[in-house]
Parts: structure tokens; sequence; C-alpha cells
């Protein structure tokens, strides 16, 4: 069932939502070469705690870090250590924050110095697919129309979409209904919903240069791309009002 929030509610997210937002705008300034992945969870971990957020992230299902960090091939849910970011990866960052009770998640993928044409151009349309949707998307929309927007967008610049993991819901709990798939199918058309003002949502576009199948790595978390070609990730966490989505992770 969704739900959709008070306006008391929706605040407290807002407030996730900055500490969130912050916390990649710190990764932007400090993911550089030669810096691993271990230092960057550090890094943020102790910001959001600073800012009386929990890393939401850490012990959910036993996941053992703060935040993600998926680097090339690497989908979603990388684990960090003590890899070294290198001249060339492009590198997605995700992160949950709780603030009093509500939570907000968010990733970007950036640019580690002097990229392919290709990687550049995948982190650019998967961007531009978040970008977009949020741009379009409003109160009393059907649920479809959002993954019809991404697939759309990301189809016509020659990438695929992830089809094996989905955006979701968000607020009391970091997953809620409705599971927000970045492309359309009969089964989510069967079921389509109206989301109305006050939803709280996820929205992720998982995207890559290949063929959309995964593979999990022996870790049981990190998801790859089965044919090893580079793949890029964006989210935001919004709420939906009549005049468009308001996002919540600035
Ligand atoms: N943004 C991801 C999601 O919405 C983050 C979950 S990672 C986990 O599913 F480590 F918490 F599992
Ligand atoms: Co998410």
């Amino acid at each position: 069932m969704i739900v959709c929030k008070s306006k008391r509610e929706i605040d407290l997210m807002r407030k996730a939502g900055k500490i969130v937002a912050d916390a990649l705008g710190m990764v932007r300034e400090i993911a550089k070469k030669d810096i691993t992945t271990e230092t960057l969870n550090t890094k943020l971990e102790r910001y959001v705690l600073q800012k009386d957020g929990i890393p939401v992230f850490k012990g959910y299902r036993g996941y053992p870090k703060s935040i993600c960090t998926s680097i090339n091939e690497e989908i979603v849910h990388g684990i960090p250590g003590q890899r070294k970011l290198c001249d060339g990866d492009i590198l997605s960052v995700d992160i949950g924050v709780e603030y009093r009770k509500y939570v907000a998640d968010a990733a970007i993928t950036i640019l580690i110095g002097d990229v392919s044409e290709e990687g550049k151009k995948l982190v650019n349309v998967c961007e531009k697919s978040l970008d977009r949707v949020i741009k379009t998307i409003h109160a009393n929309i059907k649920l479809s129309e959002v993954s019809r927007c991404i697939q759309s967008y990301v189809e016509s610049n020659g990438f695929s979409v992830i089809r094996d993991y989905t955006g979701h819901g968000i607020g009391r709990k970091m997953h809620e209904d409705p599971q927000i798939p970045n492309y359309v199918s009969k089964e989510l058309l069967k079921m389509d919903e109206i989301l109305l003002q006050g939803i709280t949502l996820a929205i992720e576009p998982m995207i890559c240069v290949g063929k959309c199948d995964t593979e999990v790595l022996k870790n049981r978390w990190t998801v790859i791309t089965k044919d090893r070609k580079l793949s890029a990730h964006f989210e935001h966490t919004i709420v939906m009002t009549e005049n468009g989505a308001d996002i919540l992770t600035v």
C-alpha cells in the first residue's frame, strides 16, 4: 500500500535529504585518483553522524558499510574497501540517511580523471534521464509514466536500463511501496497505480552500455553487468505535488 506523507513528515524527509545531498557534495570534492572507497565511507559516515543522521544502509540486511561505492561495471551495492580509485573510473556513490525516523536516499555517478567518451556519455544520459523524469512528472499521473519517461530517454540514446533492480517508495522506511521499475512491462501496466499528492519516492535510473543482464559477486552484495560493460546510477528522493516533483535530496 502506498501512503501519502503529511507536511511534518515531508519536512523531516527534507532534513534527511539535505544531509544526503551535502554528503554527496563532499564526494564530488574528495573522490580523486588513489583515494580508497573506504576513505569515502569513513568521511561520509562521520559527516552524517555529526549532523544527527543515521546512515541507514549500515546493518540493513547485514550490509557492512554506510554507503555503496560501485565502480565501472558495478551497478549498485558495491562495498567500500581498500580499492583505490583509478584515472578513467566511473564511480557511483549511494547513501541513505535517517533523521528523526524519516529516511532519504540519493546517488550520483562521477568521473575520476580522464574517462572514455562512452563513459562520459553514459553518465550524462543517466543524470539527464533522472532530471528529465523529475521535470516531467506531477501528482495524479500513473506509475508507468515514470518508468516510460526514463526508459524512452535512455534507450533513444542507445543505452539499456537495468531491469533486475528498481526505485521505490521511501519515508518511514528506506523501502516502501511502490516499486518503481525503470522500464514498462505488462505486469506494471496491469497494476498501474496513480501517484497522489504527498507520495514520496526514490527514483533511481540504473543504466548500462551493453545488455541489461546482471550478476551478484561472491560478497553477495555487489551487482555487476554480466557483460562487464559500464553502468551508471543516479537517484533522488522526491515528493509528488500538484505542480510537479519536489526534490528532497538537495
Ligand atoms: N539506494 C539503494 C536502494 O534503494 C541502497 C540500498 S543499499 C543497502 O536499494 F546496502 F542498504 F542495501
Ligand atoms: Co534507493
